[in-house]
């Protein structure tokens, strides 16, 4: 079986941080959603990847490299805009052959992993089998009419009237038989290649399509939110590590990781959480679910529930929570009378009124 990740897209609704890195990169609990992804995809025994990139190739590049460092070989293939989900597997077709695979989208969470339904799918070798989750208001997503045998009767993308609770979620097992599918089907009104549309055609001409629901946490890190949800789950799972230097004048409570080369020096850190390599966190309060990257300052601060990216300085500032920090931002008091901010585009602050 061979793997196709899509890390192509534009990542709109994570703006500002998708400006400076694209939304596959964000990290959660301190570690890129595509490496969290790759990491699925290679713990069911998979070795050849192909990763869809767009216009951000070249960061995607510099962090998954040749896919060594993982235990998988990878291979980018260029999608010149994001023309579908169809449109990835129609240019992974020579990379793919006659191979069964697995297609995840380089922005979903699955914190159990795909072992369950990689074995499934291995077992009947259906045309596809879909991974389900209930949701609150299927009109936003995929839904599947689904009989009580698991065979898929009819697949719907964003249904006025669903017939069901059953979202697809962003990872799909198909056979060699999609390809002909992918063929067949015309881009949709939003003018792309819907794989919703390839998997109905399937349904459509009598090829077996399963879908089983996904027991495990699933989440597609649409906003801001949903990076924080996401963080705070795959914290609860950490193992905790001490590699840096944490002073006897600070506290530990809970699953804390302090990876080499991190100063604490006065502080409470309360886990789970994450400091990362080489980051100085000095009379702070620091937790409990907050990852805080590489190289970030911290003084007199306090910080919960969020995400840090690497380089940030927070310095007299405490009671922040459920906050996103770009890379190298700064948060301190200052000499200006009133509140001061030189923020980016699509930049949102929060103050107290
Ligand atoms: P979307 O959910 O469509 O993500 P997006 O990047 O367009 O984000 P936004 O809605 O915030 O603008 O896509 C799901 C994943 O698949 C995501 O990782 C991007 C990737 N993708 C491609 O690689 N190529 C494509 O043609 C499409 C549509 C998505």
């Amino acid at each position: 079986m061979k793997a196709l990740i899509l890390s192509g897209g534009m990542g709109t609704r994570l703006r500002p941080f998708t400006c400076s890195i694209p939304k596959q990169l964000v990290p959660v609990a301190n570690k890129p959603i595509l490496v969290h992804c790759l990491e699925n995809v290679r713990d069911i025994g998979v070795r050849d990847v192909a990763v869809v990139v767009g216009d951000r190739a070249e960061e995607v590049r510099a962090v998954v490299g040749d896919g060594s460092r993982h235990g998988l070989n990878v291979t980018y293939l260029p999608q010149e805009a994001p023309l579908g989900l169809a449109h990835c597997v129609a240019i992974a077709e020579d990379f793919l052959g006659d191979d069964d695979f697995v297609m995840y989208l380089g922005d979903n969470i699955l914190a159990e992993g795909i072992t369950e339904a990689a074995r499934a799918f291995r077992a009947d070798r259906s045309a596809a089998r879909l991974l389900l989750t209930k949701v609150a208001d299927p009109r936003a997503y995929g839904v599947a009419e689904v009989d009580p045998d698991g065979r898929v009767r009819a697949l719907v993308e964003k249904p006025q009237q669903p017939r069901s609770d059953l979202a697809v979620i962003g990872v799909y097992f198909f056979t060699a038989a999609v390809h002909e599918a992918v063929k067949a089907i015309e881009p949709s009104a939003r003018g792309e290649l819907e794989i919703t549309d390839a998997i109905q055609h399937l349904v459509r001409r009598g090829d077996r399509v399963v879908a089983e629901e996904y027991a495990g946490y699933w989440k597609d890190t649409g906003s801001p939110d949903d990076l924080l949800d996401c963080n705070r789950v795959l914290l609860d799972r950490i193992t905790p590590r001490v590699r840096g230097r944490v002073d006897a004048a600070s506290t530990v409570e809970g699953h804390v990781v302090v990876e080499a080369g991190a100063v604490v020096e006065r502080s409470r850190l309360v886990g789970p959480l994450i400091v990362g390599e080489g980051s100085v966190v000095r009379d702070s309060e620091l937790g409990p679910y907050t990852a805080l990257g590489r190289d970030c300052v911290l003084e007199d601060a306090g910080i919960r529930d969020s995400i840090v990216l690497d380089g940030v300085t927070i310095q007299g500032v405490r009671g922040l929570s459920g906050s996103l920090i770009g890379r190298s931002a700064a948060v301190r008091t200052g000499e200006a009378a009133g509140r001061r901010l030189i923020i980016g585009d699509h930049t949102q602050a929060e103050v107290a009124a």
